[in-house]
């Protein structure tokens, strides 16, 4: 029997490793981390990430080949594939902070597996890693332990939050690196036999390790880019009159710009695309290329500016003072589908409405009181890093906020709403109730588009909707 262990059982590594277990029956997978509360959810009816479909997966392993474990050490030295999917945040302090990927805990986790292990091994990077990253592992790996050979594989990981089990049920593609030498190509191989369990040997893209850590920070970058252009492009149509959904839809039936990823937004958000693409910027200056590295340097300037452009247009039209006004937050996670809140839009507009002391009362289906204020009090990028991953996390109140359970509690005396994920329900709440509930005017800010924004002004609302006419 094949042993797996995975090192990091949060977003990537819980949901990779169940689909794994699932599709490999013959293969037992072992989750590992050393945050024992989470292990304990994962371990519990309430699983530590909200995710469409995730409770099935696991529920059908758990426990026949599927584990999740503070044993670090123990399975780690049993697996004959590792894969480490620990986070790697940017850095806050030192060389290259705001920008360069903080390592710390990925090579604490490549220092454990040489020290435990007592048979070969292959090891894979599947957190997301500045380029040539393996190169150095490989140097922890060999210099602590002479007699094991351990083979590093660059296997990142594309799923997006919301649709991970569906994403990795059926993925566009998995990238395999590793070296080129007989080695390499074996513990390829081996790596290729799990995946073939279910994706199409078409899928399975193997190329050589550096190739596959840069084509990650690649893919998001382009990813981010779009959005960015889409962003930027909303601007323009609020100045012109032109409609960025039109826009939107006329550029992507060109079969070479096609229709996804298209939607313009107050901002886009999630744990990965600032990191990776400051990561890329800081990567490129190491190398001397600052044109390149401005380049994609603009994409997060863009971001930014949207974010500051919503909480401007807020304020602006509510008669430049929103302080002591009532404002309803609907939706605080980064997009919808997932409680996940790292780098949401969410936190910078409501940072920038409590600068001008508005009083916000917020609302998400998924996302908890308690997360809620961490968020808004903790400083940039420091969400990522392991003190702040404990639920003993200090937060501090905010008198200015109220977190509440329903939509429409939030929105009760409000002066205005931003809404800021796209969750369903937002789209089907009777919005005649909701207008009789307001202070008037009654403003609608819509970060998502997604109300209607002609119906909403029949019933009195005066709607702001991204790149879209008034
Ligand atoms: P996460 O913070 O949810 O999970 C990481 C886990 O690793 C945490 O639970 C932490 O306690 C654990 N950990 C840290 N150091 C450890 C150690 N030495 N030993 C054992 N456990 C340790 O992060 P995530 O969202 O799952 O992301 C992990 C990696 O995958 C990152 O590099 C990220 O860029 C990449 N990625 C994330 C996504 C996503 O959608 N979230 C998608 C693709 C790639
Ligand atoms: C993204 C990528 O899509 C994944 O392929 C990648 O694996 C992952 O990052 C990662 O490396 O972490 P994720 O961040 O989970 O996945 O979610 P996305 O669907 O990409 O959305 C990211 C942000 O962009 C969200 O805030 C979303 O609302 C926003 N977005 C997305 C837009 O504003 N407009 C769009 O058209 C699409």
């Amino acid at each position: 029997m094949v042993k797996i262990c995975c090192i990091g059982a949060g977003y990537v590594g819980g949901p990779t490793m169940a689909v794994i277990a699932f599709k490999c029956p013959e293969i037992e997978v072992v989750v590992v981390d050393i945050a024992a509360p989470r292990i304990n959810a994962w371990n519990s009816d309430h699983l530590p990430i909200y995710e469409p479909g995730l409770d099935d997966v696991v529920k059908q392993c758990r426990g026949k080949n599927l584990f999740f474990s503070t044993d670090v050490e123990k399975h780690v030295a049993e697996a004959d594939i590792v894969f480490v999917s620990v986070n790697t945040p940017t850095k806050t302090q030192g060389l290259g902070a705001g920008k360069a990927a903080d390592l710390t805990y990925w090579e604490s986790a490549a220092r454990m597996i040489a020290d435990v292990s007592k048979s070969d091994k292959i090891v894979v990077e599947k957190s997301t890693v500045p380029v040539k990253t393996a190169e150095a592992i490989e140097r922890i790996l060999t210099h602590n332990r002479k007699g094991i050979n351990f083979n590093i594989l660059s296997n990142p990981e594309f799923l997006a939050e919301g649709t991970a089990i569906a994403d990795l049920f059926n993925p566009d593609r998995v990238l395999i690196g590793g070296r080129e030498t007989p080695e390499g190509q074996k513990a390829i191989k081996a790596l290729k036999d799990v995946y073939a369990h279910w994706v199409p040997d078409d899928r399975i893209l193997c190329t050589n390790l550096w190739s596959a850590e840069l084509s990650k920070l690649a893919a998001n970058a382009f990813l981010a880019q779009r959005i960015s252009s889409v962003n930027a492009m909303s601007a323009l149509c609020e100045a012109t009159g032109a409609d960025v959904s039109q826009v939107s839809h006329s550029i992507g039936t060109d079969s070479r710009i096609g229709p996804k990823f298209l939607n313009a937004s107050v901002g886009f958000g999630g744990s990965c695309f600032q990191k990776d693409i400051l990561n890329l910027v800081y990567i490129c200056e190491c190398n001397g290329l600052p044109e390149v590295a401005n380049y994609w340097k603009q994409v997060i300037k863009v971001n930014d500016y949207q974010k500051t452009r919503f909480v401007n247009r807020v304020v602006s039209s509510m008669f430049n003072t929103v302080s002591g006004k009532k404002i309803a937050i609907l939706g605080f996670a980064f997009k919808k589908d997932t409680g996940d809140t790292r780098e949401t839009p969410a936190i910078d507009v409501c940072k920038g409405l409590l600068g001008d002391k508005a009083k916000l009362a917020i609302y998400d289906p998924q996302v908890t009181e308690e997360q809620i204020l961490k968020d808004l009090s903790m400083k940039k990028f420091d969400w990522d890093h392991p003190a702040h991953l404990q639920p003993s996390s200090p937060t501090t109140s905010n008198k200015q906020v109220s977190v509440v359970w329903d939509a429409y509690e939030a929105i009760k005396d409000a002066h205005g709403i931003c809404i800021l994920t796209e969750w369903e329900e937002f789209k089907k709440l009777d919005y005649q109730k909701v207008y009789e509930n307001m202070q008037k005017p009654a403003f609608v800010f819509d970060g998502r588009n997604v109300v209607d924004a002609n119906k909403l002004r029949e019933i009195g609302f005066i709607v702001y909707s991204i790149g879209k006419p008034l």
